[in-house]
């Protein structure tokens, strides 16, 4: 059965109120919508650890730094409806765009410092986005606990610094990122991606392991940044933003995982921006 779909903060209110009463323990995933088998983990992890799980389908405008990009992202809501219905959702909140942003709207939440690098420098106002509409719907659901892919490992650990920061009294889970077979991250965006793109995108993946597994073995960062930024560009890959070793915890860079560490990648195939990341064990 199809959870109902509510468009209004006020029926979202009530059945929190109703939930309350019952004293169970509220999940949230928070999404865009064209969902994939990433989110579906998401919302299976919510419901193995939540008695109810609301899952939240907005495609939040403050978050897009290039306007094509907000056009052209997928809309599906019917589908994912669909998707959601054999996991038994309890709630699928889908705002009216008024109930996020109404008239005279003229809050923003920032995260400093986490925010500077990475997907904060190469999308400018992007987290900003982000953190003000995940402080949202934190705060309209009054969820107790929320999940969130580690394939935006970068968004993972915003969003957690900002429910910290503000004590909002929530639980931020993030949960391992789902693969294609190929090894490619799954994301909304690669819909977007040719036939023969999605090819040459499942490299992404091995070049990352391929950068871990000489990490371990004790390789310096900056030594072995060429070798895979050469072979990126020979798989036919385009502009690369980033591609950085960073410590887990604070994104600080490291020259050698020497705790744990992270790698992490932005770069252009085929006019679609592909973001990935690993996790490295220190040596
Ligand atoms: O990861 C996403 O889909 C979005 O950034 C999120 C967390 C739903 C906020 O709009």
């Amino acid at each position: 059965m199809t959870a109902p779909i509510l468009r209004r903060l006020s029926d979202l209110r009530a059945l929190h109120s109703e939930w309350r009463r019952e004293g169970a323990r509220i999940g949230l995933v928070p999404t865009m919508g064209a969902l994939h088998e990433g989110h579906l983990s998401l919302v299976a992890a919510a419901k193995a650890a939540c008695d109810r799980v609301i899952v939240t389908i907005f495609v939040n405008p403050k978050q897009f730094n290039n306007a094509e990009d907000l056009a052209k992202y997928p809309r599906t809501e019917l589908a994912d409806a669909e998707k959601l219905a054999p996991y038994g959702v309890d709630a699928i909140y889908v705002p009216d765009p008024d109930q996020i942003y109404p008239e005279g709207y003229a809050t923003t939440v920032s995260v400093t410092g986490l925010t500077d690098v990475m997907e904060g420098e190469f999308r400018p106002g992007h987290f900003d986005g982000v953190a003000t509409v995940v402080a949202k719907l934190f705060l309209q659901s009054g969820a107790d606990e929320a999940f969130f892919g580690e394939k935006d490992y970068q968004q993972l650990m915003v969003v957690t610094r900002m429910a910290r920061d503000l004590d909002i009294p929530i639980t931020v889970h993030g949960c391992a990122t789902v693969r294609e077979a190929s090894g490619l991250a799954m994301s909304s965006r690669n819909m977007r991606l040719s036939p023969e793109a999605l090819g040459k995108a499942g490299q992404l993946y091995p070049v990352l392991r391929e950068l871990a597994d000489q990490l371990q073995a004790g390789g310096r960062f900056d030594d072995i940044l060429p070798a895979a930024k050469a072979r990126l560009s020979e798989e036919g890959f385009g502009e690369l933003e980033y591609l950085d070793l960073r410590c887990g915890e604070t994104l600080a860079p490291l020259e050698r995982a020497d705790r744990p560490a992270r790698l992490l990648v932005a770069v252009w195939l085929d006019g679609i921006r592909l973001i990935d990341n690993i996790a490295v064990d220190p040596v």
